[in-house]
This record gives C-alpha cells, structure tokens and sequence, in this order.
C-alpha cells in the first residue's frame, strides 16, 4: 500500500480493517473512517484547524477526571447523547419518555424511606415530590426502585461543591427509594432550579465562540428500575421554565414538563405544618414492559 492519494485513502483504512475478526467493531470503525473522512472532505478542513480540534480534544481529556466528565458534556451538547438516548428507547407513546442521563449521576446513593427528606441539607424552597410509577396495563408497579437526583438552589449537584464541603462528605439531595405496594412514592426535597453545565472549560469555550448558552432548564432527574420492565432514565421538567426550549444538551420533551405549584405557608401533603412557602409536584411514570418496543 504506497502512493495513497486523496481519492483513494478511505478505502485503503478500510481495507486495512478488513481482518478485524469483531465484526460490531469492524461495522462501526469502518463507518467512522467513512463519516470523518467525509467530514473532512466536506469542509476542506485545514491543517490548523486539524489541530486546533486536536488540541480542543487534548483539553477535554486534561480537564477530565472522575468528578469532571468533559467528554459526557462534549457528546450532551453535540446533541449525540440525546440521539444515543432516543434512539435506544423506543417504546408505545403512552409509556414515559426517556432523556440524557447526565454526567452527576451516582451508583449506590442512600436509601430513604418514602416521606423522608432527602436534601439532607442542600438549600432551597422546600419541595414534596409524589406520584406513582405503573405498567401499560394501568397497574402499580411495586417495589420499583427510584434513583433520585437534583441540583441545589445554585445550581450545583452535590459532586459540584469543592472537595471536603459538608456536601461532598455527604451526599445532598440525592436519594434511593422504593414504591409502595400500589407502585406510589413520596418524599420531600427542594425546588429544582434552573442550572448551567460545567462552563468553566473547553466545552463552554466552544459553546461561547458558537453562540450558545450553557443553561438546562429546571428539572429533577430519575432512574427508574423494576422487575419485569425496561429501566427507564428520565427527568421531569419545570414548567414554564425559560430554558424549556433551549437546553444545552438537547433534553426536553413535552410530555416530561410539569407543573410545579407554589404553596402558601400552611400544612404540606404529608401532614407537616410548614411555616414558610413550599411546592409541590405530583408526576406518573408508565413504564414498558421487557421485551416490548414501538
Ligand atoms: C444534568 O442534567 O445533570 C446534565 C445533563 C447533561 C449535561 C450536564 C448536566
Ligand atoms: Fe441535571
């Protein structure tokens, strides 16, 4: 294999895979080769523009590590992990819809009981959360397990706050629960505000020099996980929110947007007497059966 020219290049890697004996490996290379390839073609890349995206990937790999994943920000905001999503969870309409998982999600978080408060500190209006996850049949599904997740009235996940804070010694407004015999939950957090993504790095550089923001829209985030049915990741969105159709990573959908109501002081859905504003948001998820699709 000599004297490669511009025409004949791409065949040549391709060719040069051809004994790849994993043949998901050799199907997915060979199109990445094609795309980029292509890519380069298209818009006549220049050498210094070959290295500034070099330089740009060196960043996101410097700045990563495993509190900070750049690379997850990287694909979120190229809209390739809502793709990625979407396209791997295809299911009836009437089931919940699914969106990005999101780089401040983390295994193991502690459990809670339905009705606990699970902010364990992290501030903000105080928030009672409850609904019910059921199949397509219209059933409770009980003993779901609901990973939890949101960010504080900063905007910041616990994981966020700088390393030895009261909130990265101890996970904040992050729960595991279990639903009822009649698949219903509840517990009590605080109001979901909207946040900006890590913009301190290369990917709000890029985001900047494009013209974007780093914003999401308000929203509390779900993993839900049960026998017999698909995982489903998810969020629910604030309504109203001014984000909702503008997010940074691409999320959104209307069937996820809820509204979040303001009370005045006085006595919450589970009984507390609350002597300053609260909210509450009430929300059913339905999820598919296994084995199912659209
Ligand atoms: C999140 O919702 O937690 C999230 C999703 C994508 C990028 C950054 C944050
Ligand atoms: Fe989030």
């Amino acid at each position: 294999m000599r004297n490669i020219n511009e025409d004949n290049i791409t065949q040549a890697v391709i060719a040069a895979m051809s004994q790849c004996s994993n043949d998901r490996l050799r199907t997915v290379m060979t199109s990445l080769v094609q795309h980029l390839h292509s890519f380069a073609r298209d818009v006549h890349l220049t050498e210094d523009e070959w290295f500034a995206a070099i330089s740009f990937l060196t960043e996101v790999g410097h700045i990563t590590d495993e509190r900070r994943q750049e690379f997850v920000l990287l694909s979120d905001t190229l809209g390739l992990s809502m793709l990625v999503t979407t396209q791997n969870n295809r299911k009836p309409a009437e089931c919940t819809e699914a969106t990005v998982l999101g780089p401040f999600f983390v295994p193991q978080a502690p459990r809670f009981e339905n009705g606990e408060d699970i902010s364990n500190g992290a501030a903000g209006a105080p928030c009672f959360v409850s609904g019910r996850v059921r199949g397509l049949d219209g059933a409770g599904v009980p003993h779901a397990t609901l990973d939890v997740w949101q960010s504080d009235e900063d905007g910041f996940y616990d994981v966020q706050l700088p390393p030895g804070s009261e909130g990265d010694i101890e996970p904040r407004a992050r729960a595991q629960l279990q639903t009822d015999a009649d698949g219903r939950f509840h517990f009590r957090s605080i109001l979901a505000e909207a946040y900006p993504i890590p913009y301190d790095g290369p990917v709000g550089q890029m985001l900047d020099a494009l013209g974007r923001h780093p914003w999401r829209p308000a929203h509390l985030h779900f993993w839900i996980q049960a026998d017999g049915h698909e995982p489903l990741i998810t969020h629910i969105f604030r309504n109203h929110d001014q984000y909702l159709d503008s997010d940074a990573v691409f999320g959104v959908r209307s069937t996820l947007i809820v509204d979040w109501l303001h009370h005045e002081p006085g006595v919450a859905p589970d009984g507390t007497k609350m002597d300053v504003p609260f909210y509450t948001v009430e929300y059913e998820f339905v999820l598919n059966p296994l084995g199912a699709h659209a």
